[in-house]
Parts: C-alpha cells; structure tokens; sequence
C-alpha cells in the first residue's frame, strides 16, 4: 500500500492515476488547501478504481497515525506543501511550519510502523541560478525564497533521516517545469486566483478570461530574451514516480534524480505552441522582469535515464493541447 500525501493536488493526481493503472494499491490524504474533493471522484472516473481517502492536514499527528494504524503502508509519495513562490515571500513562517512540520509529523510516523521508503517532491528551484546548462543532480544547491528553501531543507531532513535510519530509502525528485493535463481532459491544473505560473495564465487568456499575457521580461541573455526553463508533461512526471517508487522497493539509501526533458522553451516559444493548441492568438506584452527569476533552467536528465529507466516522451505541442482540452472541459 502506497501512502500518496496531497494527492488529489496537480501533480499528486496524475500520478494517482498511473498508479492505480499499474496496480498498485494506494492510500490517498489531502486538506484540499490547494485542491478541490472532485479531483478524487476524477481518479476513480479516469481509472475505474476506488482507493481509500483521508481528508486531513499533515501537521496532525492524531490524523497521520491514524492513517498508518489503519493501513498496512510500505511507502509514501510526499506531494503535500504549499507551493506559491511570491507567497512564501510574505508568509515565510506559515510555509515553514507547513512544509517542514507536515514532512517531520510524516517520517515520526513513517518510523512508529517501520514505514521506511519514501519518494519526495522536490524542485528544480533547490540549484538557485545554476552558473551552467544543463543541470546535473550534483550541482551545488541554493534558494532563493523560502518555497524553495522549504524544499531544500526537506531534502537534508531527509538525508539526515537516512543517516541514522539506514535501512531507509529515500528518493529526491527534483522537478522542473510541470504543465499539461491527463488526455482524458478531466484532469489537470486549475489554480484559485490569479496563476502564479505561465501555463495556466496562458490557458486563462487563451479562453478569453484575461486579455493578455504578461512576459516577465524580454532582456534576458537567451535566444528571443525571453526565460527558459524546461517544461515537462505531467503525465510523463506522474511516469516517473512509477519508475522511482520501483526504484526506492529495491534499495535503501538516498537517491536523487532530475525529472525534466532536457529541453529549454523560452515563454514566447510556449505562447507560440499554445496558439497552435488552441486555434487563436494569444495578445502578450512584455512586463519587466519579475523578482527572484533566473534567465534559464533546464535538466540534464541522464541519471534518470540510466539509474530509473525513464525519460519524458511528451513535446510541447503535446503539453499544449493537452492543457488546452482540459481548459475547454473545465470553464466553470
Ligand atoms: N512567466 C511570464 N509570465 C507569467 C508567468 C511566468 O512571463 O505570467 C515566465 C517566467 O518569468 C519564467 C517562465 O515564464 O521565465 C516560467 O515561469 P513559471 O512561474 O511558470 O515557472 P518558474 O520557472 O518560475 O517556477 C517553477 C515552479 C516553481 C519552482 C520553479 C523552479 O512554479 O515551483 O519552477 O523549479 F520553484
């Protein structure tokens, strides 16, 4: 039984999904403080599977015993933390408690019924501005904000967890740019609010909701000066906690990997895509740069490759018109 933490969230619910396709049997905990409860009855439609659900915030101890007391669980996919980088900014405390707290309650727990494997969503974010192109797992690590110090303290908790506990495994996959949605179209992501990132606010202008796309900046040192980060399928993501939890089955240790294509789009290269995705022009104009962003990050995913087997299959085009048909199905 394997315990998904947050996973009725984007990321969290496609890889549900590519679970319960392949088998497995998992145990899914959510607070729907980033997420909506019709994402789970969506996993069950998608796959024609049930699974068993907690609605319930990780720093709740009682909460997180119970479900291991009620569950025979041999590991966890740790998707549950808040993610908004401009947030963490402002409410630095309430994203340390959350994220730090919530993954401390979680290995206290892990630890009381001898849970000890565990997959970790960390985050391109933990390389900083990297000085070169591609990034390799072993390139040094710095934050920026405290959403990405969250995620690069997890990574030491963890690594320190395994010191003490080596019979542990512990895999850190590090994302990059996560967008798209399921081909079905029924599930994909949807942020409250204003989007943080480009995709979805792309989407947003696309079906008419925003005028315009703002571009953080033009003068960066890339091809068309616009940011280049590496932008990655959901679905192929979701792919790559399969092949990482089979991976944490047979080892023990701590195991990092890149989960990205290996390809760098600038935002004018994805607004372009998403034109031809969607059968419109999608209006931009160019905003100054936006604090805290670096002009390029993309992956070297060859560790990924060698050591899980798996490697991103998925285009832009693809990533696009998939986000595209989710969008039509979802225009509340
Ligand atoms: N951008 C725009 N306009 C927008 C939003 C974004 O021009 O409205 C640009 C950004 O400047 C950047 C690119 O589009 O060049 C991508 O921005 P996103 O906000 O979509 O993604 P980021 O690369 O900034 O952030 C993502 C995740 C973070 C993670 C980070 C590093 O959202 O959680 O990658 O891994 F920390």
């Amino acid at each position: 039984m394997i315990l998904v933490t947050g996973g009725a969230g984007y990321i969290g619910s496609h890889t549900c999904v590519e679970l319960l396709e392949r088998g497995y049997e998992i145990v899914v905990m959510d607070n729907f403080s980033n997420s909506k409860p019709d994402a789970l009855d969506k996993i069950r439609q998608i796959t024609g599977k049930d699974f068993k659900f907690y609605e319930a915030d990780m720093c709740d101890r009682e909460a997180m015993d119970r479900i291991f007391a009620e569950n025979n669980i041999d590991a966890v996919i740790h998707f549950a933390g808040y993610k908004a980088v401009g947030e963490s900014v402002q409410k630095p405390l309430m994203y340390y408690n959350n994220n730090l707290m919530g993954t401390i309650v979680l290995c206290e727990a892990m630890k009381k019924y001898g849970c000890t494997k565990i997959l970790f969503s960390s985050s391109a974010t933990v390389y900083g501005n990297p000085k070169t192109v591609p990034i390799k797992e072993d390139f040094p690590l710095s934050t920026t904000n405290p959403y990405g110090t969250t995620k690069l303290f997890i990574e030491r908790i963890l690594e320190d967890v395994v010191v003490a506990n080596p019979d542990w495994s512990v895999v850190l996959l590090r994302y990059f740019n996560p967008i798209g949605a399921h081909k079905s179209g029924i599930i994909g992501e949807n942020p409250n609010g204003i989007p943080n990132n480009l995709v979805p606010y792309v989407a947003r202008v696309a079906c008419g909701k925003y005028e315009a796309v703002h571009v953080f900046g033009n003068d960066y040192p890339t091809p068309d000066g616009t940011g280049v980060r590496d932008y990655i399928h959901v679905v192929d993501l979701a792919l790559g906690h399969v092949k990482a939890m089979e991976k944490a089955m047979t080892c023990t240790g701590v195991n990092v990997y890149n989960l990205g294509t290996g390809k760098g789009y600038s935002v004018l290269d994805i607004i372009k895509a998403y034109e031809k995705a969607c059968g419109k022009e999608i209006p931009y104009v160019i905003d100054p740069r936006r604090a805290g962003d670096i002009p390029t990050c993309y992956a070297d995913p060859a560790k990924s490759l060698e050591e899980l087997g798996w490697k991103a299959t998925m285009g832009i085009e693809e990533m696009c018109e998939d986000s595209w048909r989710f969008t039509v199905n979802n225009q509340d």
